[in-house]
């Protein structure tokens, strides 16, 4: 149930929380099921799977980064521009790949059910919308470049990638992200927020099923 008087943010990232497992994070509660669920030190990543991964997550941020780029939905322009864009990192890493020989993939699999689900929702439910913008990209900030240290350490001779770089003070642009959702938030019915939140088990399954790749 959503509360009054705190930021959504809070709320948003509570529920996230409690979806990792005690193994992923400190303030996790769920139980372990995937093998992606486990701690990360117990992975055994290969490089076919990780590249498989970064298509699969570029898919997602191409469509994520599509959908707040068009100039026909208004309520999508303060979610332009956060400086977190991850789409064009991810190509030059892709590129690199290439460069050492790895055959690229094409997006065939989660990356591409993920995005479609996610454009679906862009279209006609925008709170739903909002909880898929804001746990993808907190989650890569996150886990995710905790995941791209270790993996690197474990297979990729520590290289560092784009996609776990920032222009400008990482902290800072989570925390204008952080502040702009409060606000587009502010207005929300207590019905729009319980959507919302409800929808981070979602965002976890379909996330669950992009790094499973990680270890295939
Ligand atoms: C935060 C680990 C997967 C969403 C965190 C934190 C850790 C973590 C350690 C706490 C960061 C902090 O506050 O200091 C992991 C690991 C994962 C994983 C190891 C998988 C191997 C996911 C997934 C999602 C997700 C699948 C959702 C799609 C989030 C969010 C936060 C978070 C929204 C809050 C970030 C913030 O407040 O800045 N994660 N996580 N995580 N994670 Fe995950």
């Amino acid at each position: 149930m959503a509360l009054q008087g705190k930021g959504f943010v809070d709320e948003m990232r509570m529920v996230a929380m409690k979806l990792h497992t005690r193994e992923q994070a400190r303030e996790g509660e769920k139980e372990v099921k995937g093998p992606e669920e486990r701690s990360i030190s117990k992975w055994n990543p290969t490089v076919d799977g990780y590249l498989r991964f970064l298509v699969e997550s570029k898919s997602v941020y191409d469509a994520l980064e599509g959908i707040v780029d068009k100039p026909d939905f208004p309520c999508y322009a303060e979610l332009r521009n956060t400086g977190l864009e991850r789409s064009e990192r991810l190509g030059k890493d892709l590129e690199w790949f290439k460069g050492q020989g790895y055959g690229i993939p094409g997006p065939s699999g989660p990356g591409v059910n993920y995005a479609c689900y996610i454009q679906e929702l862009s279209e006609k439910d925008f709170p739903a919308f909002l909880c898929h913008f804001y746990n993808f990209y907190f989650a890569h900030t996150a886990g995710g470049r905790i995941i791209g240290k270790k993996v690197a350490g474990k297979i990729l001779n520590n290289k560092d990638l784009e996609f776990y770089k920032w222009d400008g003070e990482l902290k800072q642009m989570l925390q204008n992200l952080r502040d702009k959702i409060n606000k587009i938030t502010l207005g929300w019915t207590m019905e729009e927020k319980n959507h919302c939140l409800e929808e981070t088990e979602r965002s976890f399954k379909y996330s669950g099923d992009i790094l499973r790749l990680i270890l295939s």
